[in-house]
């Protein structure tokens, strides 16, 4: 038997309602299953909102695992479970709201927290190496009005640079473009 494609969702957009960006990932989802794809979808929604990293965050990041007492391991609880989801996907199907120019707060909170070294990336001859690798990353982009990779689209290269930095790249995008303007007129 074939295993199901293994996805994670992750919802950027501040609106639970009436978001394209959400509209666009359910396309996705919807479009895959049509295809006759066996999925096993995990949805991590950032509208249920994530911590900052701190200074006490940081210092359990920079104790090797092994010195781990329980105050680090709890600091770093949420953080492991939200690289355990992407670990255990072997798809990344993202929904980035823009918001001035980038992507939301939520979006760059996400990040912070699964970005660690010794875990998702480490350093091999003096250069970042990504230990995540083989996932594909499919973006799904909606704006008000600007344009998809132009040079004031501050989400797009970034996220590219995120998942590189992960061992992976984006594979696919999807973009919607003058929602505000669908919306308004
Ligand atoms: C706080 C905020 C900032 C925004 N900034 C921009 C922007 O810089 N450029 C743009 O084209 N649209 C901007 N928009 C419009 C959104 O990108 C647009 O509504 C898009 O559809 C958001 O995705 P969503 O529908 O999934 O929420 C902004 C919207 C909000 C709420």
């Amino acid at each position: 038997m074939t295993q199901p494609m293994k996805i994670l969702r992750v919802d950027s957009s501040a609106k639970t309602e009436n978001s394209e960006s959400r509209r666009l990932t359910d396309r996705i989802i919807d479009g895959l299953k049509t295809n006759g794809k066996s999925l096993d979808v995990t949805v991590r929604d950032l509208n249920q909102s994530l911590p900052q990293v701190n200074t006490a965050w940081i210092e359990a990041n920079n104790t090797p695992s092994d010195d781990h007492n329980d105050e680090h391991k709890k600091t770093l609880a949420l953080s492991n479970t939200l690289v355990g989801e992407i670990e255990a996907a072997d798809t990344l199907i993202i929904g980035v709201a823009l918001y001035n120019f980038s992507i939301t707060a939520s979006l760059k909170l996400w990040i912070d927290l699964v970005c660690r070294a010794r875990k998702t990336f480490a350093y091999v001859d003096g250069s970042p190496k990504g230990l995540m690798t083989g996932k594909k990353a499919i973006i799904c982009f909606a704006s008000g009005g600007t344009p998809f990779e132009s040079n004031i689209d501050f989400a797009s290269g970034y996220l590219d640079i995120f998942l590189v930095s992960l061992g992976s790249q984006m594979s696919h995008s999807f973009q919607l473009t003058s929602t505000s303007w669908m919306i308004n007129h």
